[in-house]
């Protein structure tokens, strides 16, 4: 029989975990007991947005490549393979050297475990520049998952030292402990991507006519404003720069804002949500947190009105 539906609209995901599966009401169920997670989260998302600074200083271009503006694609999943694989290895291996203490296999377990300690330092400056974009129950899970990434490096970087000591044993004991950890941070990892959307495409599944489609007044169009239209059920953005008229999808590839309540500067369109910026010649990123491009409109005037037509991606 299926069960009624006892969530209030006025409560929010974090104090209405979902029921099942059990990992996930249960891990619902932690998140939403550690309120502190935000106390934590408000001064580090001030600090890491003072140190990227605003669109077009050098610091922000930092948090560009961080994002992944430059590869089209985000950085962080790349780099999180790195220590999830390496410390796969040197646990396996951890595990042989406990059966015959043979000198080649520690070698190995001691190296794989450094590169994985190295890539874990690439992972989280990647994921702490996608983080600090976040916001609500994805931005308490975020914190999380980074508080447990920094214990679980930091328990690696000792074992790693305990090794170079001779204290192999006890090395161990703390790799595996990380291991573990890892794992259940990795499905946090997850749980932000897939279930939360935070670092993919919000506007993939946006498809749009192939024909051209009368949206609105030329007339009616002022010079310089972002105007919502809807183009047969996808909202886009008009605008007038100079003489010509360009259209883009409305809804933010970061995490879906609404751009035709963003600004217009300098042939950019900036989102009000977290202040990515999208070319308005080609929908291309200007700048992060976005990293996929807007979809745009082929536009053209007939009989008074602007008529849109869907372009493929930039
Ligand atoms: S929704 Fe985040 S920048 Fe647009």
């Amino acid at each position: 029989m299926a069960s009624k539906a006892t969530t209030s609209p006025d409560r929010s995901w974090m104090e209405t975990p979902p029921l099942s599966p059990t990992i996930r009401h249960l891990n619902g169920e932690l998140l939403a007991h550690m309120p502190w997670l935000d106390k934590i989260s408000s001064p580090l998302r001030g600090l890491v947005h003072k140190v990227f600074g605003q669109p077009g200083q050098v610091s922000y271009k930092i948090k560009d490549i961080l994002n992944g503006v430059w590869l089209g694609h985000a950085v962080h999943p790349v780099f999180v393979t790195i220590p999830l694989g390496s410390w796969s290895a040197s646990t396996l291996l951890d595990i042989v050297w406990l059966a015959d203490e043979d000198d080649g296999i520690a070698r190995g377990a001691d190296l794989t475990l450094w590169l994985g300690i190295a890539g874990a330092a690439a992972s989280a400056v990647t994921g702490l520049s996608n983080w600090v974009d976040t916001d609500g129950a994805e931005q308490r899970m975020g914190m999380l998952h980074a508080l447990l990434n920094t214990g679980i490096l930091s328990l690696d970087v000792v074992s790693a030292i305990l090794r170079l000591t001779g204290q192999r044993r006890t090395a161990i004991t703390l790799a595996s402990s990380a291991y573990a950890l890892s794992l259940y941070s990795a499905y946090l990892g997850g749980e932000l991507s897939y279930s939360s959307g935070i670092g993919v495409n919000h506007v993939a599944w946006e498809g749009g006519s192939d024909d051209f489609v009368a949206v609105m007044d030329e007339a009616a169009l002022e010079p310089g404003k972002l105007t919502r239209v809807d183009v047969v059920g996808i909202p886009a953005v008009v605008v007038r720069d100079g003489k010509a008229i360009y259209a883009m999808a409305a809804t933010c590839s970061h995490l879906a804002g609404p751009l035709d309540e963003g600004r217009l500067e300098n042939g950019i369109v900036y989102c009000p949500w977290h202040n990515s910026g999208f070319r308005l010649c080609d929908g291309s990123v200007a700048n992060s947190p976005a990293i996929y491009a807007q979809p745009t409109f082929a536009v053209r005037i007939r009989n008074g009105k602007i008529e849109l037509r869907r372009l493929e991606h930039a």
